[in-house]
């Protein structure tokens, strides 16, 4: 009886039918800022399981709501340990409602302050966890675009919690495996340089975030941070150079800075791939040096920090414009690295740099169960 009201009560206020879910939910805090809108704790009424619920106003889409349909489509196949599961959807008039597995863990570079001790091996283990969901996703030639610290979280606050990639609001899924995707998106300071040149991008894009993960994981700053000025910073990202600074690099294994060198290469086809990453002997083998990175990270996370908070307003967003000379990308005032993409009107925002975090290992994984014929 009561539901039947109910129904006819949002028939009444012309609210969609799915809005008849969101009765189940009852809206807890805010536990993350999102580019359209927020994450959420809510509680499951029914039995009273505690899940995450992303609230997407639609009114921050600029008319662009198929990118929320396109995020459940993708997200709702997935099944790999390291990766958020989508539990449910709905939408009311003004919002889009996703429900997802609750991570109680915090970001991966979150935690970092918590931490009493971070080695190098500590890294190779988080950074394991991320190449194993990528590996995943590019086998199935989903690429997640989006690739930065904010859109890692940890399954639970346990030790040895999985690391879980989330945010699929931009990945897209590539027809063949040679298909080129052109639209300009990612997160500042994680974006392959492919991407801002517009030369066309694939699953590479998700390696050169991944290496910039990894080396600011090791050294709390990003590799490119000193570049401010758009062709220095081109040219750098471009040179496969990647600088080590001997005062914070020192006693880090040669195979920890071959294996960022291999993500970090500009043309994309030298890359590593996926597979190929979780070959690499960093990651294989217990070769991280046990020296103690934390001291170095934080106060690297922090100099930077504030540092980063002065310029990334005024130039940050102005330089990607310049250089992609994309007139969609309008300024940002955000404090954390927002993603953009050019044909959703995203925000673009500026170089973010990365904080570490604990471990995880995964424990199986099936293929997505994907409906026939849905494309990118
Ligand atoms: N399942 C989840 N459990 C806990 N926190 C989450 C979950 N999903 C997202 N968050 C938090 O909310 C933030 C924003 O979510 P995200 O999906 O990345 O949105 P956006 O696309 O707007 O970046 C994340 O960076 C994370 O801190
Ligand atoms: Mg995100």
């Amino acid at each position: 009886m009561a539901s039947a009201i109910r129904g006819m009560w949002h028939h009444l206020a012309q609210q969609p039918e799915s809005y008849e879910r969101k009765h189940y939910y009852t809206f807890g805090k805010v536990l993350g800022a999102g580019t359209f809108g927020e994450v959420r704790d809510a509680v499951f009424n029914p039995d009273g399981r505690h899940v995450a619920i992303k609230v997407i106003k639609k009114s921050a889409l600029n008319g662009n709501e198929e990118m929320v349909h396109k995020e459940i489509e993708i997200v709702r196949n997935l099944h790999h340990p390291n990766i958020v599961k989508l539990l449910d959807w709905f939408e009311s008039k003004d919002k889009y409602y996703l429900v997802f597995q609750l991570c109680t863990g915090g970001e991966l570079f979150q935690k970092i302050m918590d931490y009493g001790h971070f080695t190098e091996q500590d890294a190779a283990r988080l950074i394991r966890c991320g190449f194993d969901s990528i590996a995943y996703l590019h086998k199935y030639n989903i690429v997640h675009r989006d690739i930065k610290p904010e859109n890692f979280i940890f399954r639970d606050e346990s030790e040895g919690a999985p690391l879980m990639l989330a945010d699929f609001g931009i990945a897209r899924i590539m027809k063949s495996d040679d298909e080129v995707l052109s639209t300009m998106c990612g997160s500042m300071g994680y974006v392959a340089p492919e991407v801002l040149l517009r030369q066309g991008h694939g699953k590479p894009v998700d390696i050169w975030s991944m290496g910039i993960v990894t080396f600011s994981s090791l050294c709390g700053y990003s590799p490119f941070w000193r570049f401010e000025e758009p062709r220095a910073l081109m040219l750098a990202m471009q040179s496969d150079n990647v600088e080590f600074d001997e005062r914070f690099w020192w006693g880090i294994s040669d195979h920890a800075k071959d294996f960022i060198r291999r993500c970090l290469r500009a043309n994309p086809q030298d890359r590593m791939t996926a597979e190929e990453a979780l070959k690499h002997p960093w990651l294989t083998g217990e070769h991280g040096a046990a020296r103690d990175l934390l001291p170095d990270v934080i106060q690297n996370f922090n100099a930077r920090a504030t540092l980063r908070r002065a310029v990334m307003k005024i130039q940050a967003v102005n330089r990607m414009r310049r250089i992609s000379q994309d007139k969609s990308l309008t300024e940002s005032s955000g404090s954390s690295s927002h993603s953009f993409t050019s044909d959703s009107h995203r925000q673009a925002a500026p170089v973010g740099e990365a904080k570490p975090g604990g471990e995880a290992k995964p424990d199986g994984e099936a293929g997505p169960s994907f409906p026939g014929g849905w494309g990118s």
